[in-house]
């Protein structure tokens, strides 16, 4: 066993934990999965843990309770070699189920705290967690970090024409804000209503001027199937608007969303590497780096 700190690369974020063991200068320990028939995960690690703090990299995005159930396996693991343990969660998968909505639905984010706690957890660092109500549900340390400053600063590298920032839904209006300030820019929030039980979504906005020929950014936490942000940009087309540019933390983007939303005339989506994939250009391992020191 090592004195120096480990980092464990869970199998969705192992590009992640490996800059992020590099920042912390860290040894990186990778984990071997193998997904049985039934759907079964089996893991082994590859390498010695420290004695004194591990950090567990894990994103739960899908393959969801899959993720979910190979993070809680890792730290429990990790529990086992080192005295602190430290989970980082960089998609917190769940993190919308945070109230009960309507009558007799499981707040499965309570069920998350337990089960790392459970596990073997002291502390959890999310991204962008969707809403901070999530974050009560958790009895351990749980540290929400931001990636907007990285989003921005890819931002400010682009020749936008007179750019406004626009939230796709009222939920998301002080996201949006706080990356309008770093970027220097306004920002306006759109009306949203989504069917609690179908999922649907309408822009209830009327209309507005303040978007006419100025190039936009849509700010969102997350793109799950592309529906807010497909509305939205269709609303924003018709207001006569120039270019839409939709940038997010976390791109899950299901059932060919990105192609859908270019369809809907956006011009490029940006996101960070919570979660990897195509539109996953921002690195956040900085961010939570600082977080971790
Ligand atoms: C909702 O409140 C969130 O912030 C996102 O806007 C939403 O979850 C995105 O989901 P979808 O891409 O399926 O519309």
């Amino acid at each position: 066993m090592l004195n120096k700190l480990s980092v464990i690369a869970g199998k969705s974020s192992e590009d992640l934990a490996r800059r992020l063991s590099r920042k912390i200068n860290a040894t990186l320990v990778k984990s071997q999965v193998r997904v049985f028939a039934d759907g079964e995960s089996k893991i082994t690690l590859n390498g010695d843990l420290s004695k004194r703090k591990t950090i567990v990299v894990q994103s739960i995005y899908p393959p969801i309770d899959t993720n979910l159930v190979q993070a809680l396996s890792l730290i429990s693991k990790a529990k086992e070699k080192s005295s602190e343990v430290i989970a980082v969660i960089p998609y917190m998968g769940y993190a919308r189920q945070d109230r009960e909505f309507l009558p007799g639905e499981i707040v499965t984010m309570k069920v998350l705290g337990k089960l790392f706690k459970g596990a073997g957890a002291s502390k959890i660092i999310a991204v962008d967690i969707h809403s901070i109500i999530g974050l009560k549900h958790f009895t351990i340390k749980i540290k929400n970090v931001t990636a907007i400053p990285d989003l921005v600063k890819y931002f400010k590298k682009l020749s936008l024409k007179n750019p406004l920032v626009v939230s796709p839904d009222q939920g998301g209006k002080y996201r949006a804000k706080e990356f309008a300030k770093e970027f220097g820019s306004e920002c306006i929030a759109l009306e949203k209503k989504r069917d609690g039980k179908t999922g649907k979504v309408q822009i209830k906005t009327r209309n507005t001027d303040e978007v006419i020929g100025r190039d936009l950014i849509l700010v969102d936490d997350m793109i799950s199937t592309g529906g807010s942000i497909i509305k939205a940009t269709q609303f924003l087309k018709k207001q006569k608007c120039k270019k839409v540019y939709v940038t997010c933390t976390h791109a899950l983007l299901i059932n060919n969303a990105e192609k859908k939303i270019k369809k809907a005339g956006v011009t490029s989506v940006v996101s960070t590497n919570t979660i990897p994939g195509k539109t996953s250009i921002v690195d956040i391992s900085n961010t939570i780096a600082k977080a971790i020191v």
